[in-house]
């Protein structure tokens, strides 16, 4: 470990600011855990309601949930994973052992976060973990946590996409129903939303349609062999029914509670309420996409507690399911990692930026603005990677 005895951080100010700030070095408390030297930590669309102000995040927060780095130190109890391993963490806290860990759902641990189901670093509201938008980040039950990687810093943009965003795609796809030779509308071309085109071509989709305004995440949906639908040229949902020949069989909604409506106004329920109309009687609808139970800058009131005004009655007469949830990154990690490895797929088609720590404040406003093409951005706290 590094002689000094503090770390740089990205740092929580209030909306629209993040700063660098030196913070002390995390140090093992508990047997169970592992302190990790960062090499990647991506900023994530999940960051942006936090840096926008929308959600109850505190100044003071070191932000960062997608994390992968080199073990420089573990604790008596940890055996699996050992000084010196290069790993990538879920951005789910979890600790194996509850109920919730046993079934595969490590997205609603009830064990690292008391009152709730679920935690994560870095994140409002899941837990006491620290953020890996810094140089060191400690990881509880580190032999649950971290996914072992080959030596060596080769994919090290396709392996830092497994602590959230590959898997997260992927499980949308997957809660949404799909089967191989089906149909698809992804709903945003976010990372997120790539990653769930991406996932349902790797798994066969028949045609992938994939929805967003901005001109390089439509390109770039194309390039992997998606059909890019502009929803300010016109009804998305008209476009999609139109060239598929009918509805499809599947919708992701890979957007959230911030979607824009016309004329950029948000609009909590549309993505949603798109995916109902463009979903075939008895097809099914995966929401990725994050929603909360209350929004301090929403719209309206109603949604401003997490109440949407949605076609309830229109899903039910088309006898539709729909799944929702953070992902369950451990469910999927282990075998997305050996597809990166295999060389079957690729991830890092998303990734724009590789930059120094020190600029992240200007990467964020950046992300946010999705000025210059900014889409996946990866932070190198120590320093580029060879
Ligand atoms: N479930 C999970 O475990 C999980 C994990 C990671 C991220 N998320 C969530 O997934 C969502 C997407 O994440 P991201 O990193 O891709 O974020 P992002 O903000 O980069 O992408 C969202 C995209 O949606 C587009 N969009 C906005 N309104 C739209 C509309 N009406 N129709 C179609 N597209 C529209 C935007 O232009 C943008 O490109 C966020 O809500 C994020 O919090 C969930
Ligand atoms: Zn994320």
């Amino acid at each position: 470990m590094s002689k000094t005895e503090t770390m740089k951080a990205v740092v929580y100010q209030e909306p629209f600011e993040v700063t660098i700030e030196d913070r002390p070095l995390p140090k093992l408390t508990h047997p169970d855990e592992a302190i990790i030297k960062v090499t990647t930590a991506a900023i994530c669309g999940s960051d942006l309601h936090m840096y926008q102000g929308r959600t109850a995040a505190e100044g003071g927060l070191c932000f960062g949930h997608e994390n992968m780095g080199t073990i420089v130190e573990v604790g008596q109890g940890v055996s699996l994973v050992k000084k010196g391993d290069r790993v990538v963490m879920p951005f789910n806290v979890a600790d194996g052992r509850c109920q919730n860990c046993e079934e595969g759902y490590t997205a609603f641990c009830t064990g690292v976060n008391p009152g709730f189901a679920g935690g994560a670093y870095g994140y409002v509201a899941m837990g006491p973990y620290e953020g890996g938008q810094a140089q060191y980040v400690k990881v509880p039950f580190a032999d649950f946590n971290c996914l072992t990687l080959p030596a060596g810093t080769a994919n090290e943009a396709d392996f830092i996409l497994l602590a959230d965003i590959f898997p997260t795609g992927w499980h949308g796809v997957v809660i949404s129903g799909f089967q191989s030779g089906e149909s698809i509308a992804v709903f945003g071309a976010g990372p997120v939303g790539l990653m769930a085109a991406y996932s349902a071509t790797l798994r066969g989709a028949s045609a992938v349609y994939v929805v967003d305004s901005v001109p390089e995440r439509l390109a770039a949906a194309e390039k992997i062999g998606c059909i890019p639908i502009n929803f300010t040229k016109g009804d998305a949902v008209e476009a999609i029914i139109k060239k598929n020949g009918g509805m499809v069989d599947r919708s992701v909604d890979a957007v959230g509670y911030q979607a824009s409506g016309d004329e950029k106004k948000e609009m909590p329920s549309i993505v949603l309420e798109n995916c109902i109309k463009v979903t075939r009687p008895t097809g099914g609808i995966g929401v990725p996409g994050l929603y909360v139970p209350s929004d301090p800058g929403a719209p309206d009131e109603n949604s401003g507690k997490g109440m949407l005004l949605i076609s309830f009655g229109k899903l039910f007469e088309k006898g539709l399911t729909i799944g929702t949830g953070q992902c369950n990154v451990k469910k999927y990690n282990r075998y997305l990692r050996d597809m990166i490895i295999s060389g079957k797929a690729k991830p890092s088609f998303v990734v724009s930026h590789n930059i120094s720590i020190d600029e992240a404040p200007t990467a964020y406003g950046k992300f946010d603005r999705r000025e210059d093409g900014y889409t996946k951005v990866l932070i190198h706290p120590n320093g580029p990677i060879e």
